[in-house]
């Protein structure tokens, strides 16, 4: 017997064929199909709209003009989605370097977000507009003429939008719009996984779980919806951000060096454009500042984790936290994932298979082998479960639009109903679910949270007592009807997700969207905020719970959702291509504004091999957010897990060493940040001239301060090696972070073991502290001692800042005294001079970066100076300051030595 999906797949094909056919029929047409069936016509000579009148302008440059639509001869009206004849097209400047271009209709009565938290919004910023200091300038048509609109950088007149020479459609469900692209690089454009550099394709955005490679063909977008994308104009070197803030289901056609095109099913054509410079981090500031910013995670999560599907009961957690314990492998958490759960049902605990006590052992932090529990929490409730019958009584719960009774999809635990999360009982409830567990003695300190694109095991909707007629009708229905344009190409909109007619909270004071006009919010509306919904309710409980700084792992995203939740690039093919990968997803939702992100390292689905795994863990030992994490039906992968390639483990070993050296460095990232800007990023950041630092995206820089050249292919089995090169770009200068070598700009290349560290750099002119005395396998238990590497440029100068708080252990230390009451960072500047031939004389400055910086008291007793340079020759120095640590507790000290060649 044939399965539905099965026939699904043939008709999809035949109608694929069909399609294909009249696409090459007509090679003009708008491409309205679904599931590749066209089923309406409305043909590029359909018409236009014409510049109907200015309504207003203002003296910052501010417009809104009025469209109508002018038919075309041969035009075919699209039945299921008419035409607006009338439009308002709003220019608006909001700042020198910021701007929106909007069309909506007359009443701008369309469903959209609001402007407001906790959705993105425009911040006032101080200071009269005028015309005059904008750093652009907009042209549009004369009144008659067909509408364009264009906006230009004024210095250089780069093309920053312009819809010349394309059309723009503006019906019911469904929107057109195109921008002209010079000679253009593009980076960003959704969650997916591919190159960093954007490559001409069709792009979908539409919330999916996937494990998918997106090689430029609409369906392959991931969980997440970041509509932006930050361009660099190739001849100008100048750089921009657009995001399209629209919140529906669209694609993205992008031919390189010549257009982008929006095809969008809903909502209104909403534009902002955030003007930086030469410097990218300039235009990405400005979009975290417009997307509310990020929030800090608690110092204990940049430490190691290890997870997997799988671990199932207590023994064999017992088992991984003593073999950790054994062979001395830093760990901060241990995961569960739903194996922990009764049934598979959220806010419960499976106590048959999950020992209290050995739980309680495992998860007790005041005993030094102690680490932190971390835990998935799914969306979907389960049917007849506790929550469910709560949910129910609170009225929480989505409705199906065909049966108007609760929704019904399906999830780990069988038939589930899923969270409303606006409705305005959805945070009392969420909150309730969460505390309820923990109310077992057990305190989730990590909360994970799944599936919550939201995904389901049936595609659109279980229907109870369905008769037989409407089975085969929905067998047939192969895609919603009222939807003229499938976003996903040929994959079905529902597949794997809810109904698009699944009904949401209308009502008075919604959560999240307000509707107005008695319009009926559905899937169709916002699919895509399904998972900012539940981060958001999360976030909300956890500060109900008493966290203070709060770790939440989202697999789904939207912009703005950095505000509230940490990610990670969810779930990883166990290959090679899949770790390749991870480097610029990790870089892009830097961009969209939630830096704190990981891959699963080694990989969830198939078995890692060995070299694999030895890389990845090297590679991961450099992200931001490091976990292993193992599906169910793959081999163990854990670092000790291979005992027949023992280097898995002492690489493992050494390169964790490494990241817990630079834990509170690599945190104090986060903290200076404040809340906006890039932590994990492409080499090109830094050198943005270098045409050639574009191409690198297997190398990353952390901050400004290191780069890193993991080994990203598989080597020689035999010799255990792999020959392997990087990249250092023109001008730039660095230091081996192992034994301090000069490498100037070039092309090196070198044997690297399966045994070794991750190969990491520091960039000259730059202090990073670190921590190398001992070997600490908890966060909690580093102390506040650092060495200074001092990596001099050739005007013997150095900078870098550190955190001037003792205490990361405690949130409440560092909400006091990093982000409420003032700051926490110091700046320590470094100059170096010979005062003779053997005698080099070093000067340590220590500045407040704010009027209002907080000391505690921190120790340097270790300098590894670098760069200093004589005669053509470079010398480092280790230099033990024991005997006289170089104290910081205030501002402006000095502190300085000869240290002698
Ligand atoms: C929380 O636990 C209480 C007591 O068992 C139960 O009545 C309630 O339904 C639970 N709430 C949720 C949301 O699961
Ligand atoms: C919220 O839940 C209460 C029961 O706890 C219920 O009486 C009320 O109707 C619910 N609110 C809405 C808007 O459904
Ligand atoms: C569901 O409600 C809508 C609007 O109130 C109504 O038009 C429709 O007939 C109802 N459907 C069923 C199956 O009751
Ligand atoms: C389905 O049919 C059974 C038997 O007639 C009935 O008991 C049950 O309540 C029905 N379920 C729903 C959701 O209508
Ligand atoms: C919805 O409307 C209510 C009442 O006007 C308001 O208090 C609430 O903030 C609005 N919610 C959102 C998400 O805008
Ligand atoms: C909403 O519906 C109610 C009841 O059907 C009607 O009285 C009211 O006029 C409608 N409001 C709008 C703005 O359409
Ligand atoms: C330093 O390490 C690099 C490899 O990272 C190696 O190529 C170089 O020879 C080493 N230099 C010294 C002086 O040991
Ligand atoms: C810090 O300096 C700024 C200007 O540089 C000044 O406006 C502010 O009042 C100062 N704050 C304190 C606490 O001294």
């Amino acid at each position: 017997m044939l399965s539905k999906s099965k026939i699904c797949v043939i008709l999809g094909s035949l109608l694929a064929i069909i399609g294909v056919l009249f696409l090459l029929y007509k090679s003009d047409d708008i491409s309205v199909y679904v599931q590749g069936h066209r089923i309406n016509k409305f043909t590029k000579h359909a018409g236009h709209y014409i510049m109907s009148s200015v309504e207003k302008e203002s003296d910052d440059g501010s417009f809104s003009v009025i469209l109508k639509w002018k038919p075309g001869i041969l035009e075919q009206e699209l039945k299921i989605s008419p035409v607006l004849k009338d439009l308002r097209a709003t220019f608006k400047v909001d700042a020198n370097n910021e701007c929106e271009f909007k069309i909506t209709d007359l009443q701008d009565s369309r469903f959209q977000l609001p402007e407001n938290e906790p959705f993105p919004f425009t911040k006032q910023r101080q200071g009269t507009k005028d015309k005059e200091s904008n750093l652009f300038e907009t042209e549009i048509s004369q009144v008659g003429q067909k509408f364009y609109f264009e906006l230009r950088r004024k210095q250089t007149q780069e093309i920053i939008f312009s819809t010349r020479n394309h059309p723009i459609y503006f019906t019911d469900k469904y929107l057109e719009i195109s921008t002209n692209l010079d000679e253009s690089m593009i980076f960003g454009l959704g969650d997916r996984r591919t190159d960093f550099i954007i490559k001409s394709g069709k792009y979908s955005f539409w919330t999916s779980d996937a494990v998918k490679i997106d090689d430029g063909t609409p369906g392959n977008q991931l969980y997440g919806f970041h509509p932006m994308y930050l361009r660099r104009d190739i001849k100008s070197n100048q750089f921009h951000v657009t995001l399209f803030r629209n919140a529906y289901g669209h694609q993205v056609d992008y031919k390189q060096h010549s257009h982008l095109t929006y095809k969008c099913i809903g909502g209104n054509i909403d534009f902002k454009f955030f003007i930086g410079d030469s410097n990218p981090e300039t235009s990405i500031k400005l979009y975290h500042n417009y997307i509310n910013g990020w929030v800090l995670h608690p110092f204990w999560v940049q430490g190691f984790h290890q997870c997997r599907w799988g671990y199932k009961n207590s023994d064999q957690l017992m088992d991984v936290w003593n073999s950790y314990n054994k062979y001395n492998i830093p760990l901060d958490s241990l995961w569960t994932d739903i194996d922990y759960m009764y049934k598979y049902q959220d806010f419960t605990i499976d106590f048959e298979k999950f020992n209290l006590q050995q739980m309680q052992q495992i998860y007790n932090l005041s005993d030094p082998n102690g680490v932190h529990w971390s835990s998935i929490v799914d969306v979907g409730i389960a049917l007849e479960s506790d929550a469910a019958y709560r949910g129910i009584d609170m009225n929480v719960f989505i409705q199906s639009g065909r049966t108007n009774k609760t929704f019904i999809g399906k999830v780990w635990p069988g038939e589930t109903y899923f969270p409303d999360f606006n409705h305005p009982n959805s945070t009392d409830y969420w909150y309730e679910g969460l505390k309820n567990l923990t109310s077992f003695g057990l305190q989730q300190d990590g909360i994970w949270i799944d599936m919550n694109e939201f995904d389901s095991f049936v595609s659109g909707e279980i229907i109870p007592n369905q008769t037989i007629m409407d089975k085969i009708l929905d067998y047939l229905a192969i895609a919603p009807p009222s939807l003229p344009f499938n976003p996903l190409g040929m994959e079905q909109i529902d597949h794997k997700t809810l109904s698009l007619s699944a009904k949401h909270y209308s009502g008075e004071n919604a959560l999240l969207v307000n509707a107005t006009n008695n319009y009926t919010i559905t899937q169709y509306d916002v699919h895509n905020l399904n998972g900012f919904g539940e981060g958001l309710a999360t976030y909300r409980a956890a500060k109900r719970l008493g966290r203070k700084l709060t770790f939440i792992l989202s697999r789904s995203t939207m912009f703005g959702s950095g505000r509230y939740v940490q990610h990670w690039n969810g779930d990883a093919d166990s290959t090679w291509e899949y770790m390749r990968y991870s480097i610029p997803a990790i870089m892009n939702f830097n961009m969209y504004g939630i830096p704190f992100n990981g891959d699963d390292i080694c990989g969830l689905f198939q078995d890692v091999t060995a070299e694999l795994c030895a890389r990845w863990q090297q590679l991961g030992s450099l992200y931001p957010f490091s976990r292993n994490h193992n599906g169910d039906n793959s081999i163990s992968q854990e670092p000790y897990a291979f005992p027949d390639s023992p280097y898995v483990l002492s690489s493992t070993i050494k390169t964790l060493n490494i990241r817990y050296q630079l834990l509170k460095f690599y945190y104090h990232l986060f903290v200076k940040a404040n809340g906006a800007g890039t932590i994990f990023r492409p080499l090109f950041w830094q050198y943005p001239a270098d045409n050639q630092a574009y191409q690198q995206d297997m190398q990353f820089m952390i901050g400004d301060y290191l780069m890193a050249a993991p080994v990203m292919e598989q080597g020689d089995e035999s010799q255990q090696v792999t020959y392997s090169c990087f990249y250092v770009p023109q001008n730039a200068v660095f230091y081996d972070f192992y034994n301090q070598t000069q490498i100037k700009s070039g092309k090196y290349c070198q044997n690297i073991s399966f045994d070794a560290v991750v190969p990491l750099y520091i960039r000259a002119g730059k202090i990073v502290h670190i921590q190398d005395k001992t070997t600490v396998l908890r966060s909690r238990f580093l102390d506040n001692t650092f060495t200074l590497m001092v990596a001099l440029n050739e005007d013997s100068f150095a900078e870098g800042s550190i955190l001037t708080i003792n205490d990361y252990n405690d949130d409440n230390n560092i909400i006091t005294n990093c982000q409420e009451s003032g700051n926490c960072v110091a700046n320590i500047l470094a100059k170096g001079q010979f005062k003779s031939t053997n005698i080099f004389e070093l000067t340590l400055q220590v500045e407040s970066e704010s009027n209002n910086t907080n000391y505690q008291t921190i120790y340097v007793d270790k300098l590894i100076v670098s760069g200093i340079s004589q005669n053509g020759e470079i010398y480092s120095k280790t230099i033990y300051l024991d005997q006289k640590p170089f104290v910081i507790d205030r501002d402006n000290i000095t502190y300085q030595l000869e240290i002698q060649l």
